[in-house]
C-alpha cells in the first residue's frame, strides 16, 4: 500500500535524462600559477588557491566518488593556461592528462561535458588586454580550436565560456576581481569581445569536428517586482539585460543552453526568505520561471550549475530536493530539460570568499584532502538512481 502511494505520488523525469555534478579547474585542481588569478593572490589581492583540492592528482579518486553517488555526468573544466602557457604554444603532456581525465569519466559511465574557459585567464593573454583586445576572438578561438582537434572526438558537449554576465559584472564594474575595473566602457567593450569570441570559437572548433555539441553556461536569475511601474521597468529591464543579452547576442552559435541558476531578486519587495551561507535568498520556483523563460530559443536545456554553500549540510537536502521539483515543473510546462548538474562535486576555492563557502556535496579537509561524503549527497544519489523524486 505505502510503496503505491510513494509510486503515485513520484515526479519521474524524462528518460535518459543526465545527473550529475560540476567542478571547475582553478578551483578544484590545485597547482595553477600562471594566471590572472594566481598573481592577484600573490599580490593579497584575493586569496590563494595554492593546493585547492588535489583534483589535478586525485581526480580518479573523486569520480569513483561520483561514481558511487549514481551519477552519469560530470561537468568540469580545462584551464586554458595549462594547454597554452605562452602565446601560441601548446603544452600537449596538459592535452594527455585531460585525454585521461575524460577516459576516467566515460570508464565509470559519467557523460562529460566540457568547459573551456571557467573565469582564469593565462597571464600572457591578460597582458595582452584579456577580453578588451580586439584580437580576442582570434586567440580564445585559436585555443578552442586546439582544445576541439585534440579531444573533440573524447565528449560530445562542450562549453567555451562559464558565466560571462558574472565575470564581467565582478571584474570591470564592481571591480572585485581580475581585472579589478570600474569602468562602464571598458565593461561594455569587453561584452561585446566576449560574444564575437564566443561565435568565433563555436565556427573554429565545428570546423575541426562538426559532431560536437557547443553552447556556454549561462548565470540567468529570476527578477521579480514587488509592483508599481518603476519595480516593474527594473524586472524587465535586468531579466532583458541579464538574462538575454549575451544569449541572443550568440543566438545563431549555441547547440544547446547551460543555466546555471543561484539567485532570485524582487524589486521593491522584502521577502523573509531563508538564506545560504553566501547570504542568498533560496527560492526553488526562480528556477522554474529561468527554465520556462529559455524556452522561446528553442534548444535543450542543461543546467549546469545550481548549488548551496552549506558548511553544516543542513539546508541542502531540502534545497536539492526543492529544486529538483521546480525542474520537473518546467519540463511539465514544456521547459526542454535533459540534465542537471549539482554545483559542486566536491567544497573548493569559492573565488573571492576563498576556502570559506562550502557548496560540496563532498567535504574536503584542506590539511589531509581527505573526502567525506555528505548525507546530502546520499539523497540525491536516491534522486539519481530513480530517474525521480518520491
Ligand atoms: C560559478 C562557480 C561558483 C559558483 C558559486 C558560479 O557563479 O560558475 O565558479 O563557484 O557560482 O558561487
Amino acid at each position: 500500500m505505502k510503496k503505491n502511494v510513494s509510486a503515485r505520488n513520484a515526479l519521474e523525469f524524462p528518460k535518459g535524462f543526465l545527473w550529475g555534478s560540476a567542478t571547475a579547474s582553478y578551483q578544484v585542481e590545485g597547482g595553477i600559477e600562471n594566471v590572472d588569478w594566481a598573481e592577484a593572490g600573490r599580490k593579497k589581492k584575493v586569496p590563494i588557491t595554492g593546493k585547492a583540492c588535489d583534483h589535478y592528482n586525485l581526480y580518479e579518486k573523486d569520480f569513483d566518488i561520483a561514481k558511487s553517488l549514481s551519477q552519469n555526468t560530470h561537468r568540469f573544466s580545462i584551464e586554458w593556461a595549462r594547454i597554452e602557457p605562452e602565446e601560441g604554444k601548446f603544452d600537449d603532456r596538459e592535452i594527455e592528462h585531460y585525454r585521461k581525465v575524460l577516459h576516467v569519466l566515460k570508464a565509470r559511465g559519467l557523460e562529460p561535458f566540457v568547459t573551456l574557459w571557467h573565469f582564469t585567464l593565462p597571464i600572457w593573454f591578460r597582458d595582452k588586454g584579456g577580453f578588451e583586445n580586439k584580437k580576442a576572438p582570434e586567440i580564445f578561438g585559436r585555443y578552442c580550436a586546439y582544445v576541439a582537434e585534440k579531444l573533440g572526438s573524447e565528449a560530445k558537449f562542450w562549453m567555451t565560456m562559464n558565466e560571462p554576465m558574472v565575470w564581467l559584472g565582478n571584474g570591470y564594474l564592481r571591480g572585485g576581481w581580475p581585472p579589478f575595473k570600474r569602468d562602464i566602457l571598458k565593461y561594455w567593450k569587453a561584452l561585446k569581445i566576449l560574444m564575437k569570441s564566443h561565435r568565433f570559437a563555436y565556427i573554429e572548433m565545428k570546423k575541426k569536428n562538426p559532431s560536437i555539441q557547443i553552447g556556454i553556461a549561462k548565470q540567468n536569475m529570476d527578477f521579480g517586482s514587488g509592483g508599481g511601474w518603476w519595480n516593474d521597468v527594473r524586472a524587465n529591464f535586468s531579466r532583458k539585460f541579464w538574462n538575454h543579452k549575451f544569449l541572443k547576442g550568440i543566438r545563431e552559435c549555441q547547440d544547446f543552453i547551460g543555466v546555471n541558476y543561484y539567485r532570485h531578486i524582487a524589486f521593491g519587495k522584502l521577502e523573509n526568505l531563508p538564506r545560504t551561507d553566501m547570504g542568498w535568498t533560496i527560492y526553488p520556483d526562480g528556477l522554474r520561471n529561468v527554465l520556462l523563460e529559455l524556452k522561446e530559443y528553442k534548444k535543450p536545456l542543461y543546467i549546469t550549475e545550481n548549488g548551496i554553500a552549506d558548511a553544516n549540510d543542513s539546508q541542502r537536502g531540502k534545497f536539492i530536493k526543492d529544486h529538483l521539483v521546480a525542474v520537473h515543473q518546467a519540463i511539465q510546462g514544456g521547459a526542454d530539460v535533459r540534465g542537471f548538474f549539482y554545483w559542486s562535486l566536491l567544497d573548493n576555492y569559492e573565488w573571492a570568499e576563498g576556502f570559506t563557502k562550502r557548496f560540496g556535496l563532498v567535504k574536503i579537509n584542506y590539511d589531509t584532502m581527505e573526502r567525506t561524503i555528505r548525507p546530502s549527497a546520499l539523497l540525491y544519489k536516491k534522486i539519481c538512481e530513480m530517474n525521480s523524486i518520491s
